[in-house]
């Protein structure tokens, strides 16, 4: 039996990646809008039978793509398929893990109530926030499996800047898994900041000593969004008197003039994956979801 794939409207580019990967060539589905702007999905190959995986992220219009993967999965086991794996690289909603402040949805759960109850069969994402939650398991009853593209941003580092006595840098203790990661990968060591959340886009980033002077510093964090958290991270490393700054993080969300003020702040480079397409998205994940693909099949 074949495994097909399918890509979503969020990650077209990146399936194109994963099937010359496997040497296959992606299904096709046909997506568009109606006239009042509902939205209408079209399975175009025969999935009857098959095992089917869809690759859609959730970066920028997230509940839009999640409603289409909702459409798409349904569709597909109407169709026959025999299984269906979720592959969402940018898993969104993830950092709404728990209520916060009284009368709050808990947007992680109910999303991923959603993606079982239209027959996912399994699902994979890439670097999810897990912070309070310690395994992506834990949030589904189906299969769930977290893959890390921190391997592939460090080898990319390592080829395309020399370092001059590099120390990694987490932004906060939530991103210690990715520094440490990523500090292991390349050999060198790392250091973890403190940080206070103030709002959606401002955090404080507690000044400490940094054994940084004179030092190249790569700052990697899961997910780059307003730019607050790596702006205010550069302040601090920058004051400690690091030279050149590396901003690397997995998902580059990079919402209005986050790049902007990241360079502004005094960044040298910025890097992040393809599971979100940006400027910066130099490090494509597609190897290590074919990879992951084909462990599945061999199952
Ligand atoms: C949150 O704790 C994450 O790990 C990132 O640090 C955060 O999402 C980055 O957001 P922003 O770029 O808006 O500061």
């Amino acid at each position: 039996m074949a495994l097909l794939i399918i890509g979503g409207s969020a990650s077209r580019l990146l399936t194109e990646k994963v099937a010359r990967e496997l040497g296959i060539c992606a299904s096709k589905i046909e997506v568009r809008r109606f006239p009042d702007g509902e939205k209408y999905l079209r399975v175009l190959d025969n999935v009857n039978g098959e095992d089917v995986a869809v690759i859609q992220s959730t970066y920028h219009k997230p509940d839009e793509y999640l409603f289409e993967y909702f459409l798409l999965a349904e569709a597909l086991r109407d169709l026959g398929a025999r299984k269906v794996t979720a592959v969402i690289p940018y898993f969104a909603y993830a950092r709404q893990d728990e209520r916060f402040n009284s009368g709050e949805a808990i947007s992680f759960g109910t999303v991923a109530k959603l993606i079982e109850n239209v027959g996912t069969n399994e699902i994979y994402t890439i670097d999810a926030h897990l912070h309070r939650v310690p395994d992506i398991s834990k949030m589904f009853k189906i299969p769930a499996y977290n893959l890390s593209a921190i391997p592939l941003i460090a080898n990319y580092v390592q080829k395309n800047f020399a370092l001059n006595k590099p120390l990694v840098i987490g932004p906060d203790e939530e991103a210690e898994q990715w520094a440490k990661a990523a500090a292991e990968r390349l050999k060198v060591d790392y250091d973890v900041l403190e940080k206070k959340r103030l709002g959606p886009e401002k955090v404080e980033i507690k000044p400490r000593r940094l054994d940084v002077k004179d030092r190249d510093v790569l700052i990697v964090d899961d997910i780059i969004s307003t730019g607050g958290t790596i702006v205010e991270t550069i302040k601090v490393v920058k004051r400690e008197g690091a030279c050149k700054i590396i901003a690397a993080c997995v998902h580059p969300v990079l919402v209005e003039d986050a790049l902007a003020k990241i360079y502004e702040a005094g960044a040298d480079a910025v890097i992040g994956t393809d599971t979100v397409p940006s400027q910066v998205s130099h490090v494509s994940v597609a190897p290590i979801i074919a990879e992951a693909l084909k462990r599945e099949k061999r199952r």
